[in-house]
């Protein structure tokens, strides 16, 4: 496993593998690996002759208040963890080489972006989908692969690689979860022993929203409002939003289907955590 931080270098690398008739597999991600980025790998590590991993805490995902100077980082962890999952190259760009002096160039998808995780971060997804178009060119992967958790960010990216013809598979890959349901995420480090216990709430109201629809509820208000009920229990939790959308258009549904899906970003003390959950599915 090689690591490379240089915009070219990366470039010239996968260039001289693509002339050698390779299909490179690419994890993108911010660090901090935990076993849902693994799970991502071992899939990836499936999926192409080569394996890229790439860890870049992306300034520009990040609004202003929010927890870019303390999000969490571990190189080290990082690095083992990448070898063992088999990943040939680890791509650790800075910031100044990803965007440097006068940079101005911006990829902004509409519509789904400005509602759930895009309402309550203004810019987020264009930080994303900026980023990660980046990574596509610097790489050029015939597959990537996203965790299902940051379900609208798969949805942004599925609509921009379509709208802008890029030459990627988009994989989703299942949450991962701790055994006692909570969704793995870098931010969970954040929360204290409390905090986490709060936030089991989440996964606790997935399941009980998904017991309602197998019972044969079909209002989307009423499941929602017993889902508010349950995690508003947890003194340490504010609900940002909880929202039941169609899982390809992201549209809101006051009737549940077989394409439903539970989307929820709640705040377990200063800590901003996602989840979701389809319904019937
Ligand atoms: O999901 C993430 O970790 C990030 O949003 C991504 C896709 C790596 C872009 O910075």
């Amino acid at each position: 496993m090689i690591i490379i931080n240089s915009v070219s270098e990366m470039q010239r690398w996968s260039q001289e593998q693509k002339a050698a008739g390779k299909t490179i597999a690419f994890v993108p991600t911010m660090g901090f690996l935990h076993a849902g980025h693994h799970s991502l790998l071992v899939e990836g590590r499936n999926r192409g002759d080569l394996l890229v991993l790439s860890i870049f805490v992306n300034p520009a995902q990040f609004g202003v208040g929010e927890d870019l100077d303390v999000y969490p980082r571990d190189l080290c962890a990082d690095t083992q963890l990448a070898a063992e999952a088999g990943v040939n190259v680890i791509f650790a760009p800075t910031v100044a080489s990803m965007y440097p002096r006068g940079y101005t160039t911006w990829v902004d998808v509409e519509g789904i972006t400005d509602i759930l995780c895009g309402a309550s971060r203004p810019g987020h997804f264009r930080g994303v989908t900026t980023v990660v178009s980046k990574l596509f060119n610097i790489i050029q992967p015939d597959v990537a692969l996203f965790g299902c958790k940051d379900f609208q960010q798969l949805a942004v990216i599925r609509r921009m690689v379509l709208d802008l013809n890029m030459l990627v598979e988009i994989i989703g890959m299942p949450i991962v979860r701790e055994a006692d349901g909570l969704a793995l995420s870098s931010r969970n480090s954040y929360l204290s022993p409390e905090e986490r216990r709060q936030a089991l709430s989440l996964s606790a109201s997935l399941a009980l929203a998904r017991r309602l629809a197998a019972e044969g509820l079909r209002d989307s208000a009423a499941i929602i409002a017993r889902v508010r009920d349950l995690i508003s229990m947890n003194p340490a939790t504010r609900i940002d939003y909880l929202q039941i959308c169609h899982q390809f258009s992201l549209q809101v549904q006051a009737q549940i289907d077989a394409d439903s899906v539970l989307l929820l970003a709640v705040f377990i003390g200063k800590t901003r955590l996602i989840d979701n959950s389809l319904l019937l599915g």
